[in-house]
């Protein structure tokens, strides 16, 4: 059957689909928080960059399916280099992850040589293999805190980068990189969203500008973002919440918490990629194990050194 095929499908064929060949091939599907709701729903695993490379790097699977963009599905691969890595679209990049490249940051390395260099989970293999340390937004704070007073670059979100200077006084180089999604949510919506819900928590992802994140009562990433509002029900049935990030994760806890009053700081914040995958790519992609993740063996080593630092701190 090719892709088309699937596409004719009911989605209650496509889930069935699914399981069984889970089964039958003993996979594991690693799910990110702003995959559509059909796609979330089938997750073994649903979370945030770490939590899903914490599963990737622990996963007994034979087979692993990574439904989100590629540098998550490559992350899971230079952790599993045995194991076979599948993602249902592998169109699916993040932008943010094609604005620094392996020349550019050899460059940067020299300009700086005695900079540590501190790279956000979002980016290629091939800039990972140049850094010596990765970061996500759970854990960036908290790492760039135990480098002491060394010279740090950044790479490659200046957003991210600012909030860890902000958090830290770090003296960190930004790289000029940043999210589209996130990095179109201004001051002007918060204060916007203020005059409409006055008493509403703000809550945002680090990826967004500095100017937007003072004013959030709290930065965390998508996973952090779930927790909060498990842990804050009371408080946010009295004031209401709204959630800077993207709408997949905020649709997620609408559909947890229906009595609570949940809403996206904008509704234009959608990333595509993250959408690109559906049931019917994940039932062709698993049965068929289309789109095998493949790296370069002295790149994914060298990518390898620099994830498990980050996840032995973690
Ligand atoms: P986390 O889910 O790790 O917070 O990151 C958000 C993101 O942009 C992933 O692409
Ligand atoms: Fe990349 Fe932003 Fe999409 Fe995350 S939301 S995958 S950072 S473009």
């Amino acid at each position: 059957m090719n892709l088309r095929d699937y596409t004719l499908l009911s989605p209650d064929e496509l889930r069935s689909r699914i399981y069984k060949a889970k089964t039958e091939k003993n996979a594991v599907l690693l799910v990110h928080n702003y995959q559509r709701r059909e796609v979330q729903e089938i997750a073994d695993f649903l979370g945030d960059s770490l939590r899903l490379a914490q599963e990737a790097a622990r996963t007994e699977a034979d087979l692993i399916v990574f439904c989100g963009v590629t540098f998550m599905a490559e992350t899971a691969k230079i952790l599993n280099p045995d194991k076979k890595v599948l993602i249902p679209d592998s169109r699916a990049d993040c932008p943010m992850a094609k604005m620094i490249d392996a020349p550019s940051l050899t460059a940067a390395r020299e300009k700086y040589p005695d900079a540590i260099v501190v790279t956000y989970i979002n980016s290629t293999a091939d800039v990972k293999a140049l850094s010596d340390i990765c970061v996500t937004s759970t854990n960036a704070v908290k790492i760039i805190k135990s480098l002491g007073n060394r010279t740090i670059l950044f790479t490659p979100d200046k957003n991210l980068a600012e909030y860890c200077r902000h958090m830290t006084g770090a003296n960190i180089i930004p790289w000029a990189g940043h999210c589209y999604v996130h990095n179109e949510f201004h001051v002007k919506d918060v204060e916007t969203a203020r005059i409409e819900s006055p008493d509403a928590i703000f809550i945002a992802h680090p990826e967004c500008n500095l100017g937007v994140l003072s004013l959030a009562d709290y930065v965390t990433s998508t996973t952090g973002m779930v927790k909060y509002v498990r842990d804050h029900q009371d408080e946010i049935r009295r004031r209401g919440l709204i959630i800077g990030t993207e709408v997949g994760l905020i649709e997620q806890l609408q559909s947890l918490y229906p009595d609570l009053n949940i809403y996206p700081l904008t509704s234009s914040a959608l990333c595509a990629t993250q959408k690109l995958t559906n049931l019917a790519k994940v039932a062709w992609c698993i049965e068929n194990e289309t789109n095998e993740v493949i790296l370069d063996e002295e790149i994914r080593c060298r990518a390898y050194t620099a994830v498990k630092r980050m996840l032995d701190f973690s």
